[in-house]
């Protein structure tokens, strides 16, 4: 038997959560066909692991590379981390169905100007993913603001009976095109004012669908409690899994009550399908937001239209120069992006090291001076909170990022180093792999990651991408609510 590709004495760690064996694995016609002792099989290409670990290739499940995949399809930012899915769609905004008027709505403007939106149905963007074959694999989520977007004429209030119509009608096609899910970015102030009944009412086209609700929520700041339980009554109400974009606790005010969030988070995963997701830094990253500007912890302006080169300042140095309050001259930076500095190292890690989190890196590649999560968010991970600060054994972070959120999203005969399996596969050194992106060079890629599988291709070897590009479009599989552990039933 020849094989396509032959990795051979590998440590595998094979994204169940459980520790690595050696085994040599054998890939053809995409998938991975085999693995064991296999010294007498041949392959077209050879490649030796020792002293390597051999992972399912990350998924990357908060992303905002809706149209970068389109439009950058090299995708070096998630391959050289080692990642070969990106699920896109979050927080409210997505590329599709998108029927613009004039600019994108804040936060919209994340995912690029008028021109990124072309897509007016969910099958639209399919299609585009299709003909543009990004390096990774991409899933997509319908955002709960794009709705909005399409059918009211001004945000800053909830809809009317007629447009919960139109936008559910939207959700549904996108849904039956191969959407996720919806998602939603409520603590935005283009969806700030959707009531929750709005919101539930979108909501239940997800049951039919078996389909996952979304949710930047809120407030992630004092009120965050209720904001959870906002989340979960929707999710209830829609019988619906929930997952909990980017969990954190915002603001000085707030911090250290992550334990308390997480026994929220618990409680409501002991009834209902209920997880989240988390990036390694304790710092987060959107536009700029006047509600967020405070003096109790640094801010650092990333983009602003009318004032460019103030990208990479901090905001205090600016109200300085400019001679004005911090809120005075977030106004005149405005529309802007911004890196606040607004978490507790603590409150960070309990959530990164909770069974229900997964990784995702809520990276923002439109943005010129991007906060480093958007090349280094899953290496961080591995090397500095895994290697460096022991906060849990490599296989649970390697579960965090594969086999757990495949099992989330419903990617089937993905996530995991399996035979028959999608040869989606990341190798890297395990004492040297790291994020090399910081806040003062935050387009960086990191060290460590030695080859990048994506469908059986190898996409990215030793540093360098290397043109081959085999993601696909991952239309949802099933009913996603079986993808969650124990629980009591909806
Ligand atoms: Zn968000
Ligand atoms: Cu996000």
């Amino acid at each position: 038997m020849l094989y396509d590709t032959l990795i051979r004495d590998a440590l595998v760690i094979d994204g169940s959560d459980t520790p690595g064996y050696h085994a040599d694995v054998a890939i053809r016609a995409g998938r991975i066909e085999r693995i064991g002792a296999l010294s007498d099989a041949q392959a077209i290409e050879e490649l030796d692991a020792a002293g390597r670990v051999l992972a399912p290739g990350f998924i990357d499940v908060h992303t905002h590379d809706d149209t970068v995949v389109i439009r950058q399809p090299h995708m070096l930012p998630k391959l050289s981390q080692g990642v070969t899915t990106v699920i896109v769609g979050n927080c409210g905004i997505s590329a599709a169905p998108v029927s613009l008027r004039g600019d994108p709505p804040d936060p919209m403007n994340l995912l690029g100007t008028a021109a990124a939106f072309c897509y007016p149905s969910f099958g639209d963007y399919r299609a585009a993913v299709e003909s543009a074959m990004p390096a990774v694999n991409v899933a997509a989520l319908v955002g709960h603001t794009a709705l909005r977007s399409n059918h009211l004429d001004d945000l800053l209030r909830t809809a009317s009976a007629q447009e919960i119509t139109a936008m559910r009608q939207q959700l549904r096609e996108s849904l039956q095109a191969g959407a996720l899910g919806l998602s939603t970015g409520l603590a935005y102030a283009n969806a700030f004012a959707a009531s929750t009944d709005e919101v539930m009412q979108l909501a239940e086209e997800l049951n039919a669908f078996g389909a996952v609700y979304t949710t930047h929520l809120r407030s992630e700041f004092e009120p965050v409690l209720q904001a959870m339980d906002e989340a979960f009554r929707i999710g209830r109400h829609a019988k619906s899994p929930v997952i909990i974009s980017h969990l954190k606790c915002a603001g000085a005010g707030n911090w250290g009550r992550s334990a308390q969030v997480l026994t929220a988070l618990e409680n409501a995963a002991a009834a209902h399908p209920v997880g989240c997701d988390c990036y390694p830094y304790a710092a987060s990253s959107s536009t700029l937001d006047l509600k967020q500007v405070t003096d109790a912890h640094p801010i650092t302006i990333t983009w602003s239209t009318p004032h460019p080169h103030m990208g990479g300042r901090d905001l205090a140095g600016i109200a300085a120069e400019w001679s004005v309050s911090l809120l005075e001259a977030a106004r005149r930076l405005q529309p802007a992006g911004a890196v606040y500095y607004g978490m507790d190292e603590d409150d960070v890690r309990r959530i990164l090291a909770h069974p229900l989190s997964m990784i995702g890196s809520d990276g923002l590649p439109e943005d010129p001076f991007p906060h480093p999560r958007l090349w280094g968010a899953f290496p961080r991970v591995l090397g500095h909170f895994c290697r460096d600060v022991g906060l849990f054994p490599l296989h649970t972070a390697v579960h965090k990022m594969t086999g757990l959120s495949a099992a989330r999203f419903g990617l089937k005969e993905r996530g995991v180093v399996g035979e028959g399996y999608w040869a989606d596969l990341v190798l890297f050194d395990p004492r040297t792999v790291r994020d090399v992106a910081d806040f003062n060079e935050p387009q960086r890629a990191a060290q460590g990651i030695d080859g990048v599988w994506v469908n059986g291709v190898l996409s990215y070897r030793q540093g360098q991408a290397n043109g081959r590009r085999q993601g696909r479009f991952l239309a949802r599989e099933g009913d996603l609510r079986q993808g969650f552990g124990p629980w009591n039933g909806v």
